[in-house]
């Protein structure tokens, strides 16, 4: 998903949470102080055999990042960096990782290293691995299995399930937008979650109000049936086990439900007014 223009002067620091052995979302966020919703920009690691980074975070978060990312694994320990689709808030600081990591392969597919190509992609192809939908990763102690959410805005969006943990990795799926950082649902009132997740799905992915609610329903199944333990959103807080099934019910309810309105440009006026207005 696209985020909005305002970056908080001084974010709040946000610290990676161990969401499951060896297992941590790196947590970051935009909007913090400045809108009334905040959006995180999560990422992923997993310290395995073969650690896997998974997404790379935004580049306005780049020195938090790389400072979380190296303090839960050693740059020549990182073996993986999986992209899950080619937005920049999900393969922002990869140059920055495939750098420091020297034995690191990026994990794309051939339409993701075509688009971010056109974005002047410095990683060199032998240093890829194309996986797709439907692929297995092994990294050693662990066959990750890349399957695409049912929401997504990318064509070259994968997820990752580690069968290990039962941590799914759902990229911009299942996610919402907070009031405040928030590591786990499971600290949100249950109403604002729910009002929050169907925003955020719906604008992010709006074509889901075209799709025949039994044809998604059958797309929802394909991640039900991992029976994930874990769902980790790059855009919300992280779901656990108690809410598992409540996030699989709210998905599959988005074809019928109907879409807010999204600020228009009489927010935006107040935006520039509270801004001081347009410099003269
Ligand atoms: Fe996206
Ligand atoms: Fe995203």
């Amino acid at each position: 998903m696209s985020i909005a223009p305002q970056a908080p002067a001084a974010p709040r620091r946000h610290r990676p949470v161990e969401v499951a052995p060896e297992t941590w979302v790196i947590q970051a966020t935009v909007g913090e102080g400045v809108a009334p919703q905040v959006v995180h920009m999560n990422s992923m690691v997993i310290r395995g055999a073969e650690p896997v980074v998974v997404d790379t975070g935004c580049p306005i978060h780049r020195d938090q990042y790389l400072e979380d990312l190296f303090g839960i694994v050693e740059p020549d320990d990182v073996r993986w960096v999986v992209i899950s689709h080619d937005d920049p808030d999900h393969h922002g600081n990869l140059e920055a990782v495939m750098e420091a990591c020297p034995n690191a392969t990026m994990v794309s597919t051939w339409f993701l290293s075509e688009r971010l190509g056109a974005e002047g992609l410095a990683v060199p192809p032998h240093r890829w691995r194309w996986l797709g939908d439907g692929d297995v990763l092994d990294a050693g102690d662990r066959r990750l299995a890349l399957v695409r959410p049912p929401i997504y805005d990318s064509p070259t969006t994968r997820g990752v399930f580690d069968p290990e943990t039962g941590v799914y990795w759902a990229s911009d799926c299942y996610a919402a937008p907070v009031e405040l950082a928030t590591a786990f649902v499971a600290e949100l009132d249950v109403d604002e979650w729910a009002e929050g997740f169907a925003t955020f799905n719906l604008w992010n992915s709006p074509w889901v109000s075209l799709v025949d609610p039994e044809a998604f329903a059958v797309q929802c199944r394909r991640v039900e049936q991992l029976r994930p333990a874990v769902i980790a959103s790059c855009h919300g807080p992280t779901i656990e086990a108690p809410q598992v099934q409540a996030a699989f019910d709210l998905l599959r309810r988005l074809p019928t439900t109907a879409a807010p309105p999204q600020p228009d440009q009489a927010t935006l006026d107040q935006i520039v007014a509270a801004l001081g207005g347009h410099p003269s």
